[in-house]
């Protein structure tokens, strides 16, 4: 039998007094996900291949849920906001949920048919993901980006139909300013 538990987190870094697991992102693993290859090349050999985002998790065998927290940092490659891989999950029949705790950034959503949607990642902003849509979280501000994620564990990965294709949409700063534009490589 499973027993209640309670993790505190820590919103301004992604901590859990309770963790199953983690891992981390760095910036040499997301090369496929950015356009400007020698810029990225250029910051992964002067910054020693910085971290993007670490992910913990609180996993139970047996339940139907988990949850953990991401946390980016803030920075660009060229002009693209640090993001994550982005995904569907694997199981088409389940969606998620992010609750930002900190920092300020994008949701970027995007159905199997192609239809795009942009959400705002701010502290209270509580994000229903439907079933079946890609979604990838860019940090478009300039302290941590932290959320809270609550899932099935059964909803699994599907990470190659993004990192082949890329997202429709791409998040960038231009004149200053966060904007939010068509892909050029995007078919
Ligand atoms: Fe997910």
């Amino acid at each position: 039998m499973l027993f209640p538990q309670s993790v505190r987190i820590d919103g301004a870094t992604g901590a859990m007094s309770i963790e199953t697991g983690r891992y981390v992102k760095r910036l040499s693993e997301l090369r496929p996900i950015f356009h400007d290859k020698p810029a990225l090349d250029h910051d992964v050999a002067a910054l020693d291949d910085p971290q993007v985002y670490e992910v913990v998790e609180y996993r139970k065998p047996g339940s139907d849920i988990f949850f953990g927290t991401t946390t980016m940092e803030p920075g660009k490659v060229g002009n693209e906001f640090y993001m994550t891989r982005g995904h569907f999950h694997a199981r088409r029949d389940m969606g998620e949920v992010y609750y930002t705790q900190s920092g300020e950034g994008v949701l970027l959503l995007q159905s199997r048919g192609g239809e795009t949607s942009v959400l705002e990642m701010r502290p209270g902003a509580c994000a229903f993901i439907p079933p079946d849509w890609a979604h990838r979280s860019i940090n478009t501000g300039q302290e941590k980006l932290v959320f809270v994620w609550v899932c099935n564990p059964e909803a699994g990965h599907d990470y190659a139909d993004i990192m082949q294709r890329g997202m429709r949409k791409l998040v960038v700063e231009r004149d200053g300013k966060v904007a939010v534009i068509d892909s050029p490589t995007h078919p």
